[in-house]
């Protein structure tokens, strides 16, 4: 049976999207952070996201993963498989499959996903002991385990959610916990055609666009609020100088929006566009460089055939100065 450790409560989520709903809503341009697409519905719709043809990303990471996990577990020799973000349920069965450790450690902030998904590989892999742990990655990385040899998996291309600042003190915060021996791989999308990079953000049949205004359907669920979901378009749009890919929500009329739970009224003007997601987009040069201010250094840097998407793994440079005095 999976153990699982608390370090994030339903009450400390509710106190999160109240904070990031009132700072994200009350200042110019409006924004809203990603992690809050992923209710059950917006966790069904991603799921559906990753199987469009559009959507390359998954595919990618996993032809990846496919073509190199027996090179990881013999590069790595890792006992641990700690995973950030736990829900790429099929790339961690082929990391489990190849390392064969004794230990599966899911991070994520859900607890009924992660109790789920913790019982399921438990049962399909006997001998695994499974540690989950609920806890925000970007919060509380000092209490994640650290015994074993660990393999730390942050996969799915995830890192891009966060800007550049945000990249170098969750890598930096990531690197100090980490041991000699421990290593990170870490999943992430390439800077390509942008017409394509458009397009998997703002698909055909458009599930992307579902998935971005599901997060005006988590606030009116969860916090009392009006949102008018059909007042809002859905923007996806490829920034050329930040390499990113942001996706915004349009408001197409002059409306008001309250929001009961937080006693506050939030006007849009038509056409008011409000910053859903930024995607980041890499090239080797700048995820060396990242990780290199980290404290970490890149040992292997993998991509698909087509050179879509990317894999690095990297570990723990010298010690820094500072601690070597
Ligand atoms: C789960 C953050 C990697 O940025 O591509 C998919 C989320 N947003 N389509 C990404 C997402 C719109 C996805 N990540």
């Amino acid at each position: 049976m999976p153990v699982i450790a608390r370090f994030l409560t339903p009450d400390d989520l509710d106190k999160a999207l109240r904070q990031d709903v009132i700072e994200g809503l009350t200042a110019t341009p409006k924004t809203l952070p990603p992690k809050w697409f992923y209710d059950e519905r917006g966790s069904e719709l991603f799921e559906e996201i990753t199987r469009l043809d559009e959507y390359y990303p998954t595919r990618r990471e996993r032809a990846i993963l496919v073509e190199r996990a027996a090179e990881i577990a013999a590069l790595t020799g890792a006992d641990t498989l700690l995973e950030l973000g736990a829900g790429s349920g099929e790339k961690t069965r082929l990391l489990l499959e190849a390392l064969a450790p004794m230990r599966y450690i899911p991070v994520d902030v859900s607890g009924d996903f992660l109790a789920a998904a913790a019982e399921q590989i438990a049962r399909d892999h006997e001998g695994l002991a499974v540690h989950a742990v609920v806890a925000d990655y970007e919060r509380h990385l000092d209490l994640l385990p650290t015994s074993g040899r660990r393999l730390i998996a942050f996969l799915g291309g995830t890192v891009g959610n966060m800007v550049p600042a945000e990249r170098i003190s969750f890598l930096s915060g990531l690197r100090a916990t980490m041991s000699q021996g421990d290593a990170l791989l870490l999943g992430a999308d390439l800077v390509k055609d942008p017409g394509r990079l458009v397009r998997a953000y703002d698909d055909a049949r458009g599930v992307t666009a579902e998935f971005n205004l599901n997060v005006l359907r988590v606030i009116n669920g969860r916090l009392d609020a009006d949102f008018d979901v059909t007042g809002f378009e859905h923007v996806a749009l490829w920034d050329a100088e930040q390499e990113w890919i942001e996706m915004r929500l349009r408001s197409a009329v002059d409306q008001t929006v309250r929001i009961g739970a937080l006693d506050l009224e939030v006007s849009f003007a038509a056409g008011e566009e409000l910053r859903t997601e930024i995607s980041a987009k890499f090239r080797r040069s700048r995820l060396e460089a990242e990780l290199t201010a980290a404290g970490l250094v890149l040992d292997h840097f993998w991509t698909d055939r087509d050179g879509d998407f990317s894999l690095s793994l990297a570990r723990p440079g010298q010690a820094t100065p500072s601690s070597s005095v």
